[in-house]
């Protein structure tokens, strides 16, 4: 098991939508282990397989004091009521937003043995969730901003020591996909196609 480098905005593996895991073998385990030892690390409340490099729709997280927890192949349910706060993630080192989450889940999926559970949380633990499962269907920031954020982010990710950026502009890199309104909010997941070295 080990520390993995994390991916960060740019890397085609954080847009893509993530494959359901069908196999619970050694190998999901390990998954579960390097993820948790990078949250742990990083250190964060959350990490989703894509910003480790793996497109399959397994996440980690660490709310608080609480014990790490897993959730494989995840489906939530979201209470009507909801929560704003700042968000971050650590594939865009250095930047929060002010994003509006519900206030609670109820989140189903498996264990890392294939079995059947169930996570419910409210405030931090339920955006955790939120967060971590947008990132399973290649969702970096799932907030209103636009063309502006996606800005933010470039620049953000543009003085990152372990990315180099391609001479071009904004625009010719990064193509906001096409926004399915969600609670009249623009849902916003950015395509990158920067290089990216380690
Ligand atoms: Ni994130």
């Amino acid at each position: 098991m080990s520390i993995k480098d994390i991916r960060v905005f740019g890397d085609p593996v954080l847009t893509k939508k993530a494959d359901e895991v069908k196999d619970f073998d050694k190998q999901i385990r390990n998954l579960v282990k390097d993820l948790t030892e990078t949250m742990l690390e990083a250190p964060g409340v959350g990490l989703a397989a894509p910003q480790i490099g793996v497109s399959l729709r397994v996440f980690t997280y660490c709310v608080e004091e609480d014990k790490p927890g897993h959730l494989i192949n995840p489906v939530l349910s979201l209470t009507n009521n909801s929560q704003e706060g700042d968000e971050g993630c650590l594939s865009v080192p250095g930047l929060a937003f002010n994003t509006k989450r519900s206030y609670g889940v109820i989140a189903t999926g498996k264990n890392m043995y294939g079995e059947d559970i169930v996570i419910e949380g409210s405030e931090l633990l339920a955006r955790c969730i939120q967060h971590e499962t947008d990132h399973l269907d290649g969702i970096i920031f799932n907030t209103q901003g636009g063309f502006d954020l996606v800005s933010k982010i470039y620049s953000s990710v543009a003085s990152h020591p372990n990315v180099a950026i391609l001479p071009v502009t904004i625009e010719e890199v990064i193509k906001p996909q096409l926004p399915p309104k969600t609670n009249n909010e623009l849902r916003v997941a950015i395509l990158g196609n920067l290089n990216h070295h380690k």
